[in-house]
């Protein structure tokens, strides 16, 4: 059985006392974090190290061998009580990377998913032959996919929606941070309930998790994630019920509807729509083989 790593509150503070430098640090925080049965162990150790000396990949290979200062040992010590009691890392680092651009994010809002970089291209594919297409992003949380859509497709105009005031502002700090702020317009609103004009595109990653799995969800996501971004009603589904039943009243003609949805939910959200008389109802595979993508046409 391998020795549990001496946690860094128990040794002595400062520089070569320490014993650290970054790379032993960075051996360190991946060693404590396997122990800890987390995963992604040794990219969510670098990326800590980094943020908290300062260093940037490159400089870990050449300075990495220096002892860590006093500061920087303890920044890391609070970073790995914080990992180790469940806190998310990017709500630590305070950023997400999403389709190569990073993002803001915090406790108020979900970290932008991998599966979800695949939603945004889906709809990226659905305008690419739209001179300035307008997209509506419905719960734009963080913003990521609209900020990407934007930046992505310069000429694209955007609107975002959320009822979280908090992730409003966090969508609109991404939005400045990536220069696209002059072409998205945020909305507090209750899906439509504020919504007017018509789209080429609403997209959407709405809360889909049922009332049963969220009494199941790890104490990661559960203790971290803001609720009103995961519950999607007693079977998940309601978001869908709505987005199904409204969406073609803010769409052009020939619109396009794409959609994020739960694992399990493919044949719900393909009857729903057909049920409101969507075409070329379609379900795609994200890149571990899950039926995690939707897309459609408005209705004629
Ligand atoms: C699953 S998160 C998606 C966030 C972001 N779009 C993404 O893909 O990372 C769902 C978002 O929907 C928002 N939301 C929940 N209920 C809503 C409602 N009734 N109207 C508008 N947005 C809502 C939440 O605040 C949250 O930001």
């Amino acid at each position: 059985m391998t020795k549990a790593p001496v946690p860094l509150n128990e040794r002595p503070r400062s520089g070569p006392y320490s014993g650290l430098n970054a790379n032993s640090a960075r051996r360190f925080l991946t060693k404590q974090f396997e122990q800890a049965g987390l995963e992604d162990c040794e990219v969510e150790a670098l990326d800590l190290v980094m943020a908290a000396t300062g260093l940037s990949r490159t400089e870990l290979i050449t300075q990495g061998t220096e002892f860590v200062s006093p500061e920087a040992f303890d920044v890391l010590q609070d970073y790995s009580t914080r990992r180790l009691s469940g806190e998310p890392v990017d709500h630590i680092l305070g950023w997400r990377d999403f389709f190569g651009r990073r993002f803001a994010v915090n406790s108020d809002v979900l970290s932008p998913r991998q599966e979800t970089e695949e939603v945004l291209a889906k709809g990226l594919e659905m305008i690419a032959e739209i001179a300035a297409p307008k997209v509506l992003d419905l719960g734009t949380g963080s913003g990521a996919i609209i900020v990407t859509i934007l930046c992505e497709h310069e000429n694209a105009i955007g609107t975002a929606t959320d009822i979280s005031n908090k992730a409003l502002s966090i969508a609109g700090e991404n939005a400045r941070g990536h220069c696209v702020a002059n072409r998205l317009s945020l909305l507090k609103s209750d899906w439509f309930s504020h919504v007017s004009g018509r789209y080429d595109l609403i997209i959407s990653n709405p809360p889909y998790i049922d009332s049963r799995a969220m009494g199941l969800l790890p104490n990661e996501v559960a203790k971290f994630d803001p609720a009103l971004a995961l519950h999607g009603g007693e079977d998940g589904l309601d978001p869908y019920r709505l987005i199904a039943a409204r969406a073609q009243d803010y769409l052009v003609p020939n619109g396009a509807l794409v959609l994020e949805i739960g694992f399990d939910q493919g044949n719900a959200v393909t009857a729903l729509l057909t049920k409101n008389r969507w075409r070329e109802v379609q379900l795609f595979h994200d890149i571990f083989g899950q039926h995690r993508i939707m897309a459609a046409r408005s209705p004629s």
